[in-house]
């Protein structure tokens, strides 16, 4: 079901929204956000957005639905390695790697108890949004844990009694600080990307895709 438009995902709201919306207006692209709509037709260009949850960015890609995204490090290697271990596609390009969405995946504990190093980890059940990534962290460390998946609200599971520890994203460190938590371990530093489907593309939408890397090539060095 390709179109001739060239789709790009961006989330829809939260931490990259904003900054994903200016980039690409600064691109030249010219669309209007209103109301509740999923696709935005750009004005000027043969572009739709589609404005959705972060979380389902890196599939749209693997699967091929979207020709471009922008998502979090972070999130698109847990997709990856979920997909990976399924079996199911996981392949894309990265285009670019942008100045925004800075952050760093962290395993956190009790800003009381004593931390040494990933061995006092040993059996603790880690409450966490990207399983796969605490995971892949733990074995190369060669230490057992029991994970425990949480989709939100990971900062209140040591007090809630649900886990002894979490791994979940940092940015200022103001919300660990409000759950009485401390930053033990940095397994991941992100950073917002630009992806592409693989796969053919089009020669007009091959040019339009050259066209806005250019571009943004100038935005993000006129920033610097
Ligand atoms: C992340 C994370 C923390 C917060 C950390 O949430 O889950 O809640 O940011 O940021 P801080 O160190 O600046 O306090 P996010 O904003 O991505 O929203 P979500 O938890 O709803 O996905
Ligand atoms: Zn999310
Ligand atoms: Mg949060």
């Amino acid at each position: 079901m390709q179109t001739q438009r060239l789709r790009i995902a961006i989330q829809k709201k939260g931490r990259l929204s904003k900054e994903c919306q200016d980039l690409f207006k600064r691109c030249g692209i010219k669309f209007n956000l209103m109301g509740e709509r999923l696709v935005v037709h750009a004005e000027n260009m043969p572009i739709d957005l589609l404005l959705v949850r972060d979380d389902d960015i890196p599939g749209l890609i693997m699967d091929g639905v979207v020709d471009l995204g922008v998502i979090g490090e972070n999130e698109l290697e847990e997709v990856g390695l979920e997909r990976a271990a399924l079996n199911e596609p996981c392949e894309y390009t990265k285009l670019r790697r942008l100045d925004f969405g800075d952050c760093r995946l962290s395993i956190a504990v009790d800003k009381d108890e004593q931390y040494n190093g990933p061995q006092d980890l040993h059996g603790k059940r880690i409450a966490t949004t990207y399983p796969q990534l605490v995971k892949r962290y733990m074995d190369e460390q060669g230490v057992e844990f029991s994970p425990c998946m949480l989709n939100g609200s990971v900062e209140v599971a040591p007090r809630a009694g649900l886990a002894d520890a979490i791994c979940d994203l940092v940015s200022t460190g103001a919300t660990l600080e409000a759950n009485g938590l401390k930053e033990a371990e940095v397994i991941l530093r992100s950073k917002a990307v630009l992806i592409q489907r693989t796969g053919e593309f089009g020669k007009d939408k091959q040019s339009l895709i050259e066209r806005i890397l250019t571009r943004m090539q100038g935005v993000i060095q006129a920033k610097e």
